[in-house]
C-alpha cells in the first residue's frame, strides 16, 4: 500500500538572497502508512511548525521530496496546489482558526463548501461528524459562544469533514485546560480508530504524545529517535515518553 506520507531527505533553509539564512530543518526523512497514528515530538524552535508547514503544502522545503500518499507536493503549482489541499488535507491549529462570523455548522461545512458540493452531501456529512464528536447541540452557536474544548472539537470536525488522506495537528492541545486536552486526543484517537484516518500530530507536550502510536523526535531541524508503542498502555507511553526526552535532551 502507498505510503500517506513519504518524507525523504527534506531540507529548509529560512532567509532569501540577501538575508541572514537559518537552517530549520535537515535530512528530515520518514514515513506515515496508511491509518498510523504518528506523534512528532520536539522543544520549542526545533522545527515543527516548520515540518507540518511544509508537508501540508502552505510552505516549500528548499529541497526533498514530500509525496502526499503518492503525489509530490512539491511540484504542485498554483490552483493544483489549493485543490490537493483542499480535498487530501485536513488540519488543527493550536489557535482553533474559526471563522468568528460563522456558525459551527458552517464552520464545519467549509471545506465541502469550498468543493462546491451540494446542500444535501453537506447536510449529511456535517450531520454525520456531529453526531460522532458531540456537536450536535452546539451547531447554530458562533465560535465566540464556545469553550476552547468546543471550539477544538469544531476544528477537528472541521479537518475531518471531506474525509482526508491525512489530519495534520500542530499543537492542537496547547490552548486548552487538561480536562479539555484529554477530551480532544480521546476524540483524534477515535477517529483514528473508527474511521481509520491517518495522523500526524506535532507537540512539545508528552501527554498528548502519549496517545500516539509511534513518535518521532526531532532537535534542531533534525530527527533523532524513535519510540514505538507497542503494547504499553497510554499510561506506560507516557513514562517511556518521558524517559526517551531525558535521554534525547542530553
Ligand atoms: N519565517 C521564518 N523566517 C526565519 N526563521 C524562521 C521562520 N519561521 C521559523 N523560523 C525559525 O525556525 C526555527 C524553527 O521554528 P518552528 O518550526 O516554528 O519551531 P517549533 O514549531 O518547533 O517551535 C526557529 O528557530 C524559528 O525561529
Ligand atoms: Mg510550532
Amino acid at each position: 500500500m502507498t505510503d500517506v506520507v513519504n518524507v525523504k531527505d527534506v531540507e529548509k533553509i529560512y532567509g532569501s538572497k540577501n538575508e541572514k539564512k537559518y537552517k530549520a530543518l535537515s535530512n528530515v526523512s520518514f514515513k506515515v502508512e496508511p491509518g498510523e497514528f504518528v506523534g512528532i515530538m520536539g522543544a520549542s524552535g526545533s522545527g515543527k511548525t516548520t515540518l507540518l508547514n511544509i508537508l501540508s503544502t502552505l510552505d516549500k522545503p528548499t529541497s526533498g521530496e514530500i509525496l502526499i500518499n503518492g503525489n509530490d507536493v512539491t511540484k504542485l503549482k498554483g490552483n493544483q496546489m489549493a485543490d490537493f489541499r483542499a480535498e487530501q488535507i485536513g488540519f488543527i491549529f493550536q489557535d482553533f482558526n474559526l471563522l468568528e462570523n460563522l456558525t459551527a455548522y458552517e464552520n464545519i461545512a467549509l471545506p465541502l463548501s469550498l468543493q462546491n458540493k451540494n446542500a444535501e452531501v453537506i447536510n449529511n456529512s456535517v450531520g454525520k461528524i456531529a453526531q460522532k464528536l458531540g456537536l450536535d447541540d452546539i451547531l447554530d452557536h458562533y465560535p465566540t459562544e464556545l469553550s476552547g474544548g468546543q471550539k477544538q472539537r469544531v476544528a477537528a470536525a472541521r479537518a475531518i469533514v471531506h474525509d482526508p488522506s491525512i489530519l495534520f495537528g500542530d499543537e492542537p492541545t496547547g490552548a486548552l485546560d487538561s480536562k479539555s486536552a484529554r477530551a480532544l486526543m480521546e476524540t483524534m484517537t477515535k477517529i483514528n480508530r473508527d474511521d481509520n484516518t491517518s495522523i500526524l500530530l506535532v507537540t512539545h507536550d508528552p501527554f498528548s504524545a502519549s496517545y500516539c502510536k509511534r513518535i518521532l523526535f526531532i532537535k534542531d531541524g533534525e530527527i533523532g529517535q524513535e519510540l514505538k508503542r507497542n503494547n504499553s498502555t497510554r499510561r506506560e507511553f507516557y513514562q517511556e515518553i518521558l524517559d526517551s526526552l531525558g535521554t534525547f535532551a542530553e
